[in-house]
């Protein structure tokens, strides 16, 4: 008995001290304590030479050292697969794995460029509505019943409430902005309008518009055309030449549209503008004083300047895309191609 006890406390002292750096030595230490010839089972085998009077507590020593060396060999089981991924193949220093990165719409990148030009000279930004009233959309614009402009932009109408249709300009945005009635107004609202027209390379039933409004005390056309000057210098470049031509929009009066030289040809003459060597920017004009009245501001008082500009052209020319419906077609080949640009 003595002889025992004193064996199997050698044997916990070893075990105690066992390591294992890799499954492999679990293993050897698995075969040399707890294998059909291991030491555990030879201790057992000891029992036959034990006094009848000290087999119960023999028995009992005996269970514990088998307990002790298997909550040993779990141990050094859990241990090593803790740090098997150190000793795998796992290469810490590697570079990660590159995450694709998106890109952004080139109509919403045109957007941003030309929103941002505008806040440098502080205007905010504002949106309104794409189902608008008769009123927002027409009515407040100088645009009333059977008016003949209405003609000019072919409207959707909603089936449900023929006092709503899909906004046909964001000319609509002005109208909810001046009749909150916060003065002085410098804002530039961007948005989504839709139009009945065929849809081609060249047209689509639905695009995009950036608004202009400015409107205090004093605010002239020379304003007008100070501030389009700077967008464009920034938009086109500095060299790019600019002309106003008379032009008509019931929301404005005088009423003028924008070209600027063409940015592809430099003026000589090319398919983009169609040989003339000008390209159309925007429309514009100082706000018609029915228009201020509409919304409550008193046009004695304070005068305000508007312009309207569409953003998939100047996109199109910008990033040579000669298929309008391209925008809008989701084919991703397509969409990646911006994913470099600003
Ligand atoms: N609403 C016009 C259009 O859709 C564009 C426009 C022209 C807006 C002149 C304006 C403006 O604010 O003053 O064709």
């Amino acid at each position: 008995m003595e002889q025992l006890l004193s064996q199997i406390n050698t044997y916990k002292k070893e075990i105690e001290a066992a390591t294992a750096a890799d499954e492999k030595q679990v293993e050897e230490f698995r075969i040399k304590y707890l294998g059909t010839k291991g030491i555990v089972k030879i201790i057992m085998g000891e029992m036959k030479n034990v006094a009848a009077e000290n087999k119960k507590e023999a028995g009992q020593l005996l269970n514990d050292f088998k307990l002790f060396v298997e909550e040993k060999y779990d141990q050094l089981k859990g241990s090593t697969s803790n740090i098997k991924p150190q000793t795998s193949n796992l290469d810490l220093s590697l570079p990660g794995d590159e995450l694709p990165i998106g890109s952004r719409h080139p109509v919403t990148l045109m957007r941003n460029r030309i929103v941002s030009i505008f806040q440098r000279l502080g205007f905010a930004v504002a949106e309104g509505p794409e189902i608008e009233d008769d009123w927002h959309n027409f009515g407040a614009l100088n645009l009333p019943e059977h008016h003949p402009a209405r003609d000019m932009q072919d409207t959707f109408y909603i089936q449900q409430n023929p006092d709503w249709v899909l906004r046909t300009h964001t000319s609509n945005v002005q109208i909810r902005e001046m009749e909150k009635g916060k003065l002085p107004i410098r804002l530039i609202m961007p948005g989504r309008v839709y139009r009945n027209e065929t849809v081609s390379a060249r047209s689509h039933c639905f695009f995009h518009q950036v608004e202009g409004l400015y409107i205090d005390e004093n605010v002239s056309f020379a304003d007008l055309k100070q501030t389009l000057y700077f967008f464009v210098k920034e938009m086109y470049g500095k060299d790019v030449k600019v002309r106003f031509r008379p032009s008509y929009f019931p929301f404005t009066e005088p009423s003028a549209e924008m070209d600027v030289s063409c940015f592809i040809c430099g003026g000589s003459g090319c398919n983009i503008c169609k040989k003339t060597g000008w390209v159309e920017i925007l429309g514009c004009g100082m706000v018609h004083p029915n228009v201020l009245s509409n919304c409550n501001i008193d046009p004695e008082r304070y005068t305000g300047f508007a312009f309207g500009m569409g953003i998939e052209r100047p996109a199109m020319l910008k990033y040579g895309i000669n298929d309008i419906r391209l925008f809008s077609e989701n084919d991703v080949r397509f969409l990646k191609q911006f994913t470099s640009a600003i």
